[in-house]
C-alpha cells in the first residue's frame, strides 16, 4: 500500500514538502513570519533583489479582477548592500527547515553576475532564481532576458561561472518557443526551470479608460494563470531534464497536484497567500497527506516514501467553485 510522502531531494538538498512561496509575495520572510511558519513549507524565494536599491512603481500596484490580480510593483526592494546586512542573515538564523532561494534581477548581464557573485558568500540559503522575465522591468535596450536567446545564453552561462550553487531560470509566459528557451537556459547551466513569471497585461476603469493600476500595463496572476502554468510546466518537462518549478494561480492542493501531474517537481504560490497569508502552509500539509503524488515525493525515483502519519488521504474538501486554500 502506498504511503504519504515524507520529502525529497532536489538540487542536492531535502525539501519537506513540494511548496514554495514564489518571490515578491513574502518579502525576505521576515516580513510574513509573524503569521506564517515559514519551517512548515518546502521554501521560500527573497524579494528579486537589485544592485541598487528601488522604489518601484507609482501607486496603485496592485488590482484584482475577476480573474485573479494584476501588478506592477516595479522590483521594489531595499539593494543588495542592505539585503546583505539585514534581511540574509535574519534568514540563516531564522529558517532551519524552509529551503530560501535569493531572486536576483538587473538590467544588464554584468548586474545578474555581480549579484550573484556578492549574495554568493551569504549563509542560509540554498541558490539562486535568476529572474529573467518580470514583465514590469526591462533589460537595457532590449526584450526581458528570457525572451532573447542570445541574452538568456549568456546571462545564466556568465553566472554559473561565479557560482556552485544551484540555479533556477525564471521564465516567461508570452515565449513563442518555451521549450526551446527552456533547452537554451538548461545548456548554459541551468540546474531548474520556475515557469511561469507573470504574463503582462493591462485592466482598464471600462467608465474612466484609465488603467487600475499605475504603471498601466502589470503581470496577470492568479487563477486566470493556471492553464497557462500548467501548459508550460507540461512542455517543458517533456523537453529538459532538470526539475521544474511551477507557479500561477495554485490556491488549493488539487491545483498543486496539476502542477506535479504535468511534471514539476515543486510549486510556489504567491497571490493566494494575499488573500489568505496561511494559504501556503495549507496547501503543503492536505498535499503531504496524499499517497498519491508523483515522483519525486510518490515513491517514484528521488522520493522518500513513508512520512510520520499514514493517515487516509487528506483530500481537499473544499468544492470546486470555492477557491480557497
Ligand atoms: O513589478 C514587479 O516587481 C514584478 C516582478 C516580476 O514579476 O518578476
Amino acid at each position: 500500500m502506498s504511503r504519504p510522502a515524507a520529502g525529497a531531494e532536489l538540487f542536492g538538498v531535502r525539501f519537506r514538502n513540494p511548496v514554495l512561496l514564489a518571490a515578491g509575495t513574502c518579502g525576505f520572510g521576515r516580513e510574513v513570519s509573524e503569521v506564517i511558519d515559514l519551517d512548515a513549507l518546502g521554501g521560500l524565494v527573497t524579494k528579486s533583489v537589485t544592485l541598487e536599491p528601488r522604489h518601484g512603481n507609482p501607486a496603485p500596484r496592485v488590482a484584482e479582477f475577476g480573474a485573479g490580480m494584476i501588478n506592477s510593483i516595479g522590483l521594489a526592494n531595499p539593494g543588495v548592500d542592505a539585503v546583505l546586512t539585514g534581511p540574509l542573515p535574519w534568514l540563516a538564523a531564522h529558517v532551519r527547515r524552509a529551503r530560501v532561494w535569493v531572486s536576483v534581477a538587473g538590467h544588464t548581464v554584468g548586474e545578474y553576475v555581480e549579484l550573484v557573485r556578492r549574495i554568493d558568500g551569504a549563509e542560509g540559503f540554498v541558490g539562486f532564481e535568476l529572474n529573467l522575465s518580470c514583465p514590469n522591468d526591462s533589460r537595457l535596450g532590449g526584450r526581458a532576458f528570457s525572451l532573447d536567446r542570445e541574452a538568456l545564453d549568456e546571462v545564466v552561462r556568465r553566472c554559473r561561472e561565479v557560482t556552485e550553487r544551484p540555479l533556477l531560470a525564471k521564465l516567461a509566459p508570452n515565449d513563442p518557443d518555451l521549450p526551446d528557451t527552456a533547452r537554451t537556459a538548461v545548456a548554459a547551466g541551468a540546474d531548474g526551470l520556475t515557469l511561469i513569471n507573470t504574463l503582462p497585461g493591462r485592466v482598464l476603469d471600462p467608465d474612466a479608460g484609465s488603467a487600475r493600476i499605475g504603471a498601466g500595463q502589470g503581470g496577470v496572476s492568479g487563477p486566470a494563470l493556471r492553464p497557462v502554468g500548467v501548459q508550460a510546466v507540461y512542455a517543458v518537462a517533456r523537453a529538459v531534464d532538470v526539475p521544474i518549478v511551477g507557479v500561477g494561480g495554485i490556491l488549493r492542493a488539487e491545483h498543486a497536484l496539476e502542477y506535479l501531474r504535468a511534471g514539476a517537481s515543486l510549486v510556489q504560490m504567491g497571490t493566494a497567500s494575499f488573500a489568505a497569508p496561511r494559504a501556503a502552509e495549507r496547501v503543503a500539509e492536505r498535499l503531504m497527506r496524499r499517497p498519491d503524488l508523483p515522483a519525486p515525493w510518490g515513491a517514484g525515483p528521488g522520493g522518500v516514501p513513508g512520512g510520520p502519519s499514514t493517515a487516509a488521504a487528506g483530500l481537499d474538501t473544499v468544492s470546486s467553485t470555492q477557491e480557497s486554500a
